[in-house]
């Protein structure tokens, strides 16, 4: 039986996600702030764990609620993420107050979880590191002119951070294979719902990411392919 914890699972792709390996049979350790609220079927293993991945206190207690539940964890989906409350302000009106609580979710958030739950997933025979990103944090499509209607600092820069701690751990984590992962535009909350993807579309990349275990480690990947960086 595989294991793996996920984060940001209340709704959107987390959830999405959480359900559908649990259909394949995964105990999926669901990672939220309000667990409570957690709908959850009874048919699935899906167990909530209380975590605000901004927060260390919050993240040293999911440990050990983790370690309560498995001697080791899988895979790591660090999901969780935010857009911003005031995400469509122009460049030259962006003030580092704008970005703190994006970076704060989206950058330090990833590092602040896998940091605490490497030794965990280091017990596993084939450790995963699942990072969810965006094509809005490729340099290259930015370059290209592929997200001009969206030149806005925070959330692409947050994920063009993602992208390099990512590439590093790869880098320096050989027992780990990490995949980074852009979902593509799927309606969820964090987008007010617009996107052209369904949620189930929005996950298939990172459904395929937690079942791979063959990499090679590294790699930006989408549901129809590679992603430039
Ligand atoms: N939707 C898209 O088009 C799209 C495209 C590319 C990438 N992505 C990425 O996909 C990931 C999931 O996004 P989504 O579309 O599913 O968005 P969503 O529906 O807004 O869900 C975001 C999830 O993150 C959780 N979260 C936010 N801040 C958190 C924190 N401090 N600690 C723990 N959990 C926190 C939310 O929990 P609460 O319920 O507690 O708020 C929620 O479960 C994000 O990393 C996003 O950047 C999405």
């Amino acid at each position: 039986m595989s294991t793996a914890l996920i984060t940001g699972a209340s709704r959107g792709l987390g959830a999405v996600a959480a359900r559908r390996l649990a259909e394949q049979g995964w105990t999926v350790l669901a990672g939220c702030r309000e667990p409570a609220d957690l709908s959850l079927d009874p048919a699935l293993d899906i167990r909530p764990i209380a975590l605000d991945v901004t927060d260390d206190a919050s993240v040293a207690a999911a440990v050990t609620e983790v370690e309560r539940h498995t001697e080791a964890l899988d895979v790591l989906v660090n999901n969780a993420g935010i857009a911003g409350a005031e995400r469509e302000v122009a460049p030259a009106d962006t003030t580092a107050e704008h970005l703190r609580p994006v970076l704060e979710t989206n950058v330090l958030g990833p590092v602040r979880v896998t940091h605490a739950l490497l030794p965990l997933l280091r017990r596993a025979e084939h450790p995963r590191l699942v990072m969810v990103s965006s094509s809005l944090g490729s340099l290259s499509d930015m370059d290209n002119g592929r997200w001009e209607r969206y030149p806005y600092l925070a959330y692409p820069s947050s994920k063009a951070a993602l992208n390099m701690i990512a590439v590093l751990y790869a880098r320096t984590l050989p027992d780990v294979l990490v995949t980074i992962v852009n979902p593509g535009w799927t309606a969820t909350g964090l987008n007010d719902f617009r996107g052209s993807q369904t949620p189930e579309e929005g996950t298939d990349a990172i459904v395929a990411a937690v079942l791979d275990t063959t990499g090679p480690s590294g790699r930006f990947l989408a549901r129809d392919g590679v992603v430039g960086w």
